[in-house]
């Protein structure tokens, strides 16, 4: 048994993608789409698939079992709907759709759909193995009570970046809390159980862009932690740093590989007589698995029709989280969130 495989956007994710289903001998990669010819023909001829221009074909292909849309995000809700028209399973790279109107058009669309459909968000941060490995011991209870999270993730963007669809309102749908803030939304949500309320910053302090540089985000999730996070397109050393403070001790994440430093995560038990706490320390190897473990997750979803681990309500939350954010950053208020 194969799942047949379309990819639509042969950009920076589109590739890591097609390397990942390619190596794979349950996956077949039947299309790549690129609206540039020659980025669609160059990653077909690397793994031996068919190069087209335009997406409607590949998703009206009978043979494609699942559809990977890594398009410019403008794209992705129009994609997304109308492969599940055709019955496709899917996986739309965060953000799942520029707004959570976008959001809930694509889960109707998948609501409507005669079989029940595999809808994935590209969460990919949720299999790198240190984030793995700390809600794993989050769930056996070693650090005791979730009590607070605190995160900061950011880059410090490239030459020319104001001018990338990533800096413009209409195509991208946000700034820097779409881009990057968007991982630590669902992070958060995935370890706290959900957001219960936001109070936000959000600033365009350095980069000449219609939306925004940086955000600055205070919260509260449903089990009752505080959280805390800034995103940042003027960090100008890569950074992440994802911490959660429990009532035995707590962890710590630093790195994602790569130009982020070598992911880490260090273990603090609390000593009941006081002190400085025993530290355990798990570090990972340089290389980023997080798309290969993402893909068979996403496989096996589709294998045993199960929903997948960051799923598509998980993608339409996360954007719910964000709009309470931007209206908090409007209103200058704290903003609650019902579910
Ligand atoms: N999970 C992550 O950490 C992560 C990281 C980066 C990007 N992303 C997401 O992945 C998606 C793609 O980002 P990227 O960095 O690869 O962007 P990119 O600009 O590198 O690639 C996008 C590709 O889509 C192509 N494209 C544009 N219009 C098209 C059309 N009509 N039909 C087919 N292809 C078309 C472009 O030519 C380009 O090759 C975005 O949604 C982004 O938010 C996720």
């Amino acid at each position: 048994m194969a799942v047949n495989v379309a990819i639509i956007g042969c950009g920076l994710i589109g590739k890591k993608r097609a390397a990942e289903i390619a190596k794979d001998n349950e996956a077949r990669l039947l299309f790549v789409v690129d609206i540039h010819q020659e980025s669609a023909e160059k990653l077909a001829s690397q793994h031996h698939c068919q190069a087209l221009v335009d997406w409607t074909e590949a998703v009206s292909s009978p043979e494609v079992d699942a559809v990977i849309v890594s398009t410019p995000n403008h794209l992705s809700a129009e994609i997304a709907i109308h492969a599940l028209q055709m019955g496709k399973d899917l996986l739309v790279e965060k953000p799942f759709g520029r707004n959570f109107l976008e959001s809930k058009a694509i889960l109707d669309a998948a609501t409507k759909s005669k079989r029940t459909l595999i809808v994935k968000t590209g969460f990919n941060h949720r299999f790198h193995p240190a984030i793995a490995k700390a809600k794993n011991l989050i769930d056996q209870g070693v650090i005791g009570k979730l009590l607070s999270l605190r995160a900061r993730y950011g880059h410090g963007g490239r030459p020319g970046m104001e001018k990338e669809w990533r800096a413009s309102k209409s195509l991208c749908g946000g700034g820097e809390l779409l881009d990057q803030g968007i991982h630590i939304i669902d992070l958060m949500q995935w370890f706290g159980g959900g957001w219960a309320e936001v109070y936000a910053s959000l600033n365009t302090a350095f980069w000449p862009m219609d939306v925004e540089d940086n955000a600055f985000v205070l919260g509260k999730t449903l089990s009752g932690a505080d959280a805390m996070f800034h995103v940042s397109w003027t960090q100008w050393k890569n950074l992440f740093s994802f911490e959660l403070f429990g009532s035995k001790g707590s962890l710590h994440i630093q790195g994602l590989g790569g130009s982020y430093g070598q992911e880490t995560l260090e273990c603090m038990l609390r000593k009941l007589e006081g002190g400085p706490p025993e530290i355990k320390t798990f570090s990972y190897p340089d290389e980023d698995i997080s798309w290969k473990l993402e893909w068979e997750e996403f496989k096996k979803a589709i294998f045993a029709r199960t929903p997948p681990l960051g799923n598509g309500e998980d993608g339409c939350r996360a954007n719910q989280v964000i709009a309470a954010i931007e209206q908090s950053n409007l209103q200058k208020t704290r903003v609650l969130l019902h579910e």
